[in-house]
């Protein structure tokens, strides 16, 4: 992938962009992203392309979002040079499983414990060392690095780290940022016990207290100094995290709070024989995402996984199978629920005839493989009497004519939405962070309706539908 730096543009189009950026109230790397990601999507020939207005409509509203030009909510991550600084690598895989663009910036000291290229890796942005630097696109890195995000967190918080803040000094790119910031702040502080209980430490905290700056732990417990013990272990990662989402998504803004929500992920696995199996590249990602906007949204969510390389998302039940018939009876055990949404790829079909051991070469020649039909979830479940969910989505992957292969399965199946998305090889959906979806809904006179959307995250696909869920839910109840 090719990459560009703003640095080498012409002054002209750097002033242009500048000034558009300024309209638009994002940065300049963020409105270079905007233009490239609209001159880079097709305009789709048989469906609508999803207009601004759409694309606005996928923020959810109850996140009290700035509108960044994505639409998902930024933090800026300080990780400052205290032990606990390996701690910060995973609280970055924490935020970003909710949601959260993560960007970080490290403390001189913070290169000691973790490196940039580690932070950077995980966050999949740059991360930001230096107050001079020449070679960031930032016009002036502190101010924006301080801008452009809905909240600071600092972690670990170390005490030197506090008592610059508490004392208003700027003298390098982290103390700068946290100087320069309009934004909330939450520190995450992590200190031996006897720092932490300095008077000057003391004195530091009851000021950044009064100056309304946010804390989460330290905690009790054992130091990683041999022996030593008290309170001064940073919180665990899954805490600072919560801290940070009851910050940018405050309780009472849960409009899925009291729902049961139901989700299928991944692909399953038809086993041969004992070792062997059959299998497709469904990666799971845009399931977990779902899950996890349904989990941040308030919902109760239990995600039933196919066999996939993702870290269960916070907060949600995770029940993991392999085939086929064991996710359909996982499902069935989870009913009752409000919502089912399934988008695991689930194989059509089974070997009739599972080996008992490994099949062998033999002078019989290839075994052959009888397959038999495997029971459909989405069909199951859209049928059921008593306890089918008031709303079934399903999903649709296609690798041809999309839209009417999509039509055909909604019309079969008996749902209520279905998300059609295109996987054939040159889209990169199977596996990869994007995806293109058309949502198939029923108009009030039974027709099906169709809207498409730009290309997205599949974190944004997911806020999307738990958006449109949220939206059908409040008028369904008015
Ligand atoms: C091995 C080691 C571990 C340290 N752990 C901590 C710590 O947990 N908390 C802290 O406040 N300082 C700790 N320090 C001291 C900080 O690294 C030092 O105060 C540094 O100047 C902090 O820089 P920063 O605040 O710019 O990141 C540690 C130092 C060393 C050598």
């Amino acid at each position: 992938m090719a990459s560009l730096t703003i640095r080498k543009l012409d002054d002209a189009i750097k002033a242009e962009l500048r000034m558009r950026a300024a309209r638009n109230g994002r940065s300049v790397e963020d409105e270079v992203r905007v233009i490239l990601r609209e001159a880079a999507t097709p305009a789709a020939p048989t469906v609508t392309t999803a207009s601004n207005a759409s694309r606005n409509a996928a923020i959810p509203r109850w996140h009290n979002l700035r509108h960044n030009s994505n639409g998902l909510l930024r933090i800026t991550l300080i990780i400052g040079g205290g032990i606990a600084a390996y701690k910060a690598l995973d609280l970055i895989r924490r935020l970003k499983e909710r949601g959260f663009i993560v960007r970080c910036v490290m403390t001189n000291a913070a290169q000691q414990f973790v490196t940039p290229l580690s932070a950077g890796a995980l966050s999949d942005e740059r991360c930001y060392t230096d107050l001079f630097d020449q070679g960031s696109e930032f016009d002036a890195g502190h101010i924006r690095l301080a801008r452009d995000c809905d909240l600071i967190v600092v972690a670990p918080a170390t005490a030197d780290l506090m008592a610059k803040m508490a004392h208003g000094h700027a003298d390098d790119l982290a103390s700068a940022i946290l100087l320069a910031a309009d934004k909330p702040i939450l520190l995450a502080p992590a200190m031996n016990p006897l720092m932490w209980n300095n008077p000057a430490t003391r004195r530091n905290v009851a000021q950044l207290a009064r100056d309304s700056v946010a804390m989460v732990g330290p905690e009790a417990g054992e130091m990683a100094e041999a022996g030593e013990a008290g309170v001064g272990r940073m919180a665990e990662p899954v805490t600072i995290a919560t801290a940070a989402e009851r910050i940018l998504r405050p309780p009472q803004a849960q409009p899925l709070k009291g729902r049961r929500v139901l989700i299928t992920a991944g692909p399953t696995l038809e086993p041969i024989d004992p070792v062997r199996y059959i299998a497709n590249r469904s990666s799971g990602k845009q399931g977990f995402a779902i899950a996890a906007a349904a989990q941040a949204a308030g919902a109760e969510v239990a995600l039933i996984s196919g066999p996939v390389d993702l870290d269960d998302p916070a907060g949600v039940t995770v029940e993991h199978v392999e085939s086929a018939r064991e996710m359909l009876a996982a499902v069935e055990a989870a009913l009752p629920t409000d919502i089912a949404i399934f988008s695991a790829a689930v194989a059509d079909w089974r070997v009739a005839h599972e080996g008992a051991q490994k099949l062998k070469k033999t002078a019989a020649g290839i075994p052959p493989l009888q397959l038999t039909e495997n029971p459909d979830i989405l069909a199951t479940i859209s049928n059921l009497r008593d306890k089918r969910p008031p709303l079934v989505i399903g999903f649709a992957a296609e690798t041809e004519h999309l839209i009417e292969n999509a039509k055909a399965k909604f019309a079969r199946k008996g749902c209520d939405w279905i998300v059609a998305n295109d996987v054939s090889p040159g889209t990169g959906v199977m596996g990869g962070d994007r995806n293109t979806v058309h949502l198939l809904t029923r108009g009030e006179g039974g027709e099906i309706k169709t809207e498409s959307f730009a290309v997205m995250t599949k974190e944004e696909v997911a806020a999307m539908l738990i958006e449109r869920i949220v939206s059908t839910m409040t008028d369904s109840s008015k």
